[in-house]
């Protein structure tokens, strides 16, 4: 055990890195120092088992993945698509489940019917390129903005949004609606390529706990 180098993980902060400690927690990896939310720490080491947690913006998530400063990440399946970056997704965690989604008003149905020029509001530049150059075969405008994404059809900045529905309240209660979606969305588990070849052993014994914890055989 001791001879043993220590795992890194970067968990995108918020409610994922929450969710996933729980879920860490259910199978024996705990991280005590992690759960003083006083601390201003940055980096949290289990000594027993050789790990060490940091808690990382979503989006960096998997360049530090990338990069192997971290041998492992945990995030959400938009930023992965979005970032594209060259690091193996290993395990859909089975929570954070939500829909990348066209949206907009009713009316704006329409626009995705017949190839025509529009403009398309989003976080993930990337994940709406893909969608409308590639799947659609639409030539598109897309506007990058960084929140609030739903402003963009009320303030005729743009005609549709590609985003994330949850509930679906927020589309709901500014009167626009989801008009097709791009593809489902949960926490995933990614890996370094490099790490995966020198800690097979310990990287597939954590997937596994993983899988039979969430109850996937
Ligand atoms: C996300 C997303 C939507 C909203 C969807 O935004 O971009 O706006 O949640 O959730 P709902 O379907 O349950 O209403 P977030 O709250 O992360 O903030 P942002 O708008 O600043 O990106």
């Amino acid at each position: 055990m001791s001879e043993e180098r220590y795992l890194t993980f970067a968990l995108g902060k918020g409610r994922l890195a929450n969710k996933t400690l729980e879920l860490f927690e259910q199978i024996g990896i705990t991280c005590e120092e992690m759960k003083d939310k006083s601390s201003r720490k940055l980096i949290f080491v289990n000594e027993e088992l050789k790990l060490r947690f940091f808690l990382a913006k979503g989006p960096d998530v998997p360049t530090y993945v990338e990069y192997g400063a971290a041998d492992i990440g945990v995030v959400g399946r938009d930023t992965i698509l979005e970032e594209n970056r060259n690091v193996y997704e290993v395990l859909d965690l089975g929570f954070g489940k939500c829909r990348m989604c066209v949206c907009g008003s009713h009316a704006a149905k329409e626009l995705l019917q017949h190839h025509e020029r529009i403009r398309v509001a989003s976080k993930y530049p990337n994940i709406a390129k893909d969608y409308f150059y590639n799947k659609k075969h639409q030539t598109v405008d897309i506007i990058k903005l960084n929140g609030s994404v739903e402003l963009g059809p009320l303030v005729e900045l743009s005609d549709v949004i590609v985003d994330i529905v949850e509930t679906g309240s927020t589309l709901r209660e500014n009167g626009l609606e989801v008009l097709e979606e791009v593809c489902p969305l949960s926490a995933r588990m990614i890996v370094n390529p490099v790490s995966m070849q020198m800690e097979t052993e310990r990287i597939k014994e954590l997937v596994n706990k993983l899988r039979a914890e969430i109850g996937i055989v």
